[in-house]
């Protein structure tokens, strides 16, 4: 395993089966009420300088369940929002915690606490990527799907930063994915670089359509990340055409399943036929994040 988990391509394809397995072990033995202590006494400093509904509880429940604590720490209330370097607080926070998970605005914020903490650092989202959620994607489309290689994922909409740890999983298990975006927001280049690196299909295209024909996954996010309140109004407008909406289900395959990671907002990037439809797997992924992140802190703590 590695020492920290900042991006999805931070794990070989063994690793990241590894954890999907374990997270379904997990899964089934929690659904018959069979719990595991694998980190009793093991402590993780959860810093957020966002907001997290998901994130926050799904790591806290999962540090409690494994029979360890988590730590809420809002970026304003510990000295970091007062001016602290990001160096000092990794190298106090890794003489007391056993891993640190960071929610920030700013990537290098995460490689900044990874260079100097002694102990893992999870990314909990950053404007780059947010691997943690795709682990709990990868483990639902294995649930639907009983298998990853080989199935067409298609992004519809911001090629931001769930869409560029998309691109990376898709790459590691053999997805084919399509990004269907409006120029100027296309997925980050040396991501893409990477996923051609690894062997990965990756297409990025304009019409959200030709995605669509033959899809088995459809996933799209908000069009308006945080960080991005500014540009609010101007991507409403830019995003229009690539709302996921029944007509465009009529494209994909017709078991297409509907994945997003989650806060949704109705009418605009998804209609609510379609996330609330039978084709939708959104609140199975979201329970997923659970089960995935106590594998994945298993794996980086044991
Ligand atoms: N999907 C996700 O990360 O949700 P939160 O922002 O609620 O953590
Ligand atoms: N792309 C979104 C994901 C939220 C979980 C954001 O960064 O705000």
């Amino acid at each position: 395993m590695p020492s920290h988990l900042l991006s999805l391509a931070d794990l070989s394809y063994e690793e990241l089966i590894d954890i999907l397995d374990i997270a379904s072990d997990l899964k089934e033995k929690r659904a018959r009420g069979k719990t595991s202590t694998g980190l009793k006494n093991k402590s993780l400093a959860m810093i957020f300088e966002k907001s997290s509904t998901r994130t926050r509880v799904s790591f806290e429940v999962a540090m409690i369940e494994l029979g360890g604590h988590a730590i809420y720490l809002n970026y304003k209330d510990i000295q970091l929002g007062r001016g602290e370097s990001v160096a000092d607080t990794a190298r106090v926070m890794a003489r007391y915690v056993h891993a640190i998970m960071a929610r920030v605005y700013k990537h290098e914020t995460l490689t900044e606490l990874s260079k100097y903490s002694t102990v893992p650092v999870i990314n909990g989202l950053s404007d780059l990527e947010h691997p943690c959620q795709i682990l709990a994607d990868l483990l639902t489309v294995r649930e639907y799907k009983g298998k990853l290689k080989g199935l067409n994922f298609s992004w519809i909409g911001d090629g931001n930063n769930v869409c560029n740890s998309a691109i990376l999983a898709c790459a590691l298990t053999g997805m084919k994915i399509t990004v269907a975006c409006p120029e100027g927001y296309e997925p980050n280049s040396e991501i893409l670089n990477k996923a051609r690196d690894i062997g990965g299909t990756v297409s990025v295209i304009r019409d959200p359509v030709k995605a669509a024909k033959n899809a088995d996954i459809f996933y799209t996010d908000v069009w308006v990340s945080m960080g991005d309140e500014e540009e609010y109004e101007q991507r409403l407008r830019d995003f229009k055409p690539y709302q996921i909406n029944s007509k465009l289900l009529e494209q994909a395959k017709h078991d297409v399943m509907v994945l997003h990671c989650l806060p949704a907002h109705r009418g605009e990037e998804i209609t609510a036929e379609v996330v609330d439809g039978p084709n939708s797997a959104v609140f199975d992924q979201a329970e997923n994040r659970l089960h995935a992140q106590k594998a994945l802190l298993l794996k980086l703590l044991s």
